[in-house]
């Protein structure tokens, strides 16, 4: 199992920089364009979710992005924060609901994340901040990339 894990500030320009380095990491794995584009937004749905919502626009506080792939192309995502959290996880995952409808958010991002993973877990409780633990089966071919 190959794993890395950074952390960086609440801010809104960090979550290019999430995306970048989470890209970086799995390169070695060969994954196919359509599967890489999927791990993309899985990191800026769930870093942007972390900003927001969890941190509601404070700029000084710590997201945690932990990847770790295994010898079989099984990847895992953490994304943490420790903010203001959920209190109600299954209305979140409704699609289409926002708690922030006067901002331009469509409540959409979680079902896609759901979408495109194999195993999505939210560990969060009311102002215990929020854990999303992500699996994802690639479809590479270790192989090629040595
Ligand atoms: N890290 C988090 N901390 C606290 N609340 C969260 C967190 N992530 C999601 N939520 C809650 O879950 C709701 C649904 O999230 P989701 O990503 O599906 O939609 P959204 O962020 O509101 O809109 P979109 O992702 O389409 O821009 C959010 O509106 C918010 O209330
Ligand atoms: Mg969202």
């Amino acid at each position: 199992m190959n794993k890395m894990s950074c952390k960086f500030k609440s801010r809104a320009e960090n979550e290019a920089f999430a995306r970048t380095i989470a890209l970086s990491f799995l390169m070695p794995l060969n994954a196919a364009a359509e599967e890489m584009m999927e791990i993309r937004t899985l990191v800026s749905e769930g870093v942007t979710n972390a900003i927001i919502h969890g941190y509601e626009g404070n700029r000084e506080k710590m997201v945690k992005l932990e990847i770790g792939y295994d010898d079989h192309g099984l990847i895992t995502i953490i994304i943490t924060d420790k903010g203001k959290g959920i209190s109600d996880i299954d209305q979140a995952l409704e699609p289409l609901y926002t708690s922030k409808k006067s901002s331009e958010r469509s409540g959409m991002g979680m079902t896609i994340m759901q979408t495109f993973s194999d195993s999505f877990d939210i560990i969060s409780a009311e102002n215990e901040g929020c854990t999303i633990v992500i699996q994802k089966q690639l479809h590479v071919n270790l192989s090629a990339a040595e």
